[in-house]
């Protein structure tokens, strides 16, 4: 229907032109982390200043959701409090797994579009890889 086709051009929107993708100088939070279905690995680099993401940015291959789905977790965290980036990875989760969110939480925007990711239980992996590579760089940091 009108509304998968609208999803599948955010999610390759993202993948063509990802956002935040690169490498950032400077001390950051690194995180390696991969997706054991398959191998693909993500870069992760973070900025957190006063407990606030300041910038993030990813490097890394891997299938189309994966890559979109970073490039939307980049621009959802940047500039948030750490509480709430990680609030939204839940929601996230919770999205993935077709539970029910409340929308605010994930401030819809692009991030609906994998919403019908989760229909197919092998991508879950693959939609939720920079989420947590984000939740991990976070939490190691305390
Ligand atoms: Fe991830 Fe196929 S898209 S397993
Ligand atoms: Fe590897 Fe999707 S198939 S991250």
């Amino acid at each position: 229907n009108n509304l998968d086709s609208l999803y599948r051009q955010v999610i390759m929107d993202h993948y063509k032109a990802p956002r935040n993708r690169g490498k950032m100088d400077g001390d950051t939070l690194t995180i390696d982390m991969n997706n054991p279905t398959c191998g693909d690995r993500i870069e992760l680099q973070m900025k957190v200043e006063d407990d606030i993401i300041t910038d993030v940015k990813f490097l890394g291959e891997g299938c189309s959701i994966s890559m979109a789905s970073a490039s939307m977790m980049t621009e959802a965290v940047k500039g948030k409090r750490v509480a709430d980036a990680l609030d939204m990875s839940e929601a996230f989760s919770d999205m993935m797994l077709g539970k029910d969110v409340d929308a605010d939480e994930m401030e819809e925007g692009d991030i609906a579009a994998l919403q019908g990711v989760s229909q197919f239980p092998a991508r879950i992996k693959c939609a939720t890889l920079a989420w947590k590579a984000m939740e991990k760089g976070v939490k190691n940091e305390d």
